[in-house]
């Protein structure tokens, strides 16, 4: 399974990528705009820090300008991913880009023939957004199990992208259901490993070992 970092923060990147379990970073422009660097630039800082995929949103609405934008996107370095929100523009700017081997990931997806259609017209990636729908009184994890069954059922290799990802236990349940990638916020990363328990531990051992006769 991998773990992409949601967030176009420089800081938090370079910390979880220092861990040494980063596989990648999703942004998208609600977190860009939280970041006071220019776009192009902090975008090719963000590939340069991480050595895997970066999904790059694109903001136009009609194929024929999702297209361009997208290419404009993908030369800013080897490792964009370009995102694309789902609807029929999107379907036709995917098939499009599909084509010229520019990777695709599919957001803003909340249900399964969404995915279904995204990874027909060629994504690389389809992005369900769960904490979303939890939100809204759905259940989010319930659409990534369906999507990872259809998936399976018919062979697609568009990877699935467990986001909107609120809390460990989505990622848990990610990892259960076989979803291959979870983009996880920093917070609930750095969740991931800690434990009340092993700090406890921790402490009664180092305790300890001050009365050890060294
Ligand atoms: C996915 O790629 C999005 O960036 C992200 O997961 C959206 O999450 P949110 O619902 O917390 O905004």
């Amino acid at each position: 399974m991998k773990f992409f970092l949601d967030t176009a923060n420089l800081g938090q990147i370079a910390e979880a990528a220092s861990w040494g379990i980063l596989d990648g970073v999703t942004t998208n422009p609600t977190l860009v705009s939280r970041e006071d660097e220019p776009f192009e630039v902090l975008i090719k800082k963000i590939c340069e820090t991480v050595p895997g995929p970066v999904s790059v949103e694109s903001v136009a609405t009609k194929a024929e300008d999702i297209i361009p934008e997208a290419r404009e996107l993908a030369r800013l370095a080897d490792n964009v991913v370009v995102k694309v929100p789902i609807n029929i523009e999107g379907l036709k700017a995917i098939k499009v880009l599909a084509q010229e081997g520019i990777p695709v990931n599919t957001t803003l997806i909340f249900n399964p023939m969404q995915a279904l259609m995204a990874a027909k017209a060629g994504a690389r990636y389809v992005s369900p957004f769960v904490g979303r729908l939890d939100d809204i009184g759905h259940d989010g994890m319930e659409l990534v199990d369906q999507i990872v069954t259809i998936f399976n059922n018919y062979g697609f290799e568009t990877e699935v992208i467990v986001a909107s990802i609120r809390h460990p236990l989505h990622v848990i349940e990610a990892a259960l259901m076989g979803a291959d990638i979870a983009t996880i916020p920093f917070g609930a990363f750095e969740k991931l490993v800690q434990h009340p328990l092993t700090d406890i531990g921790m402490e009664k051992f180092l305790k300890d070992w001050e009365k050890v006769n060294r």
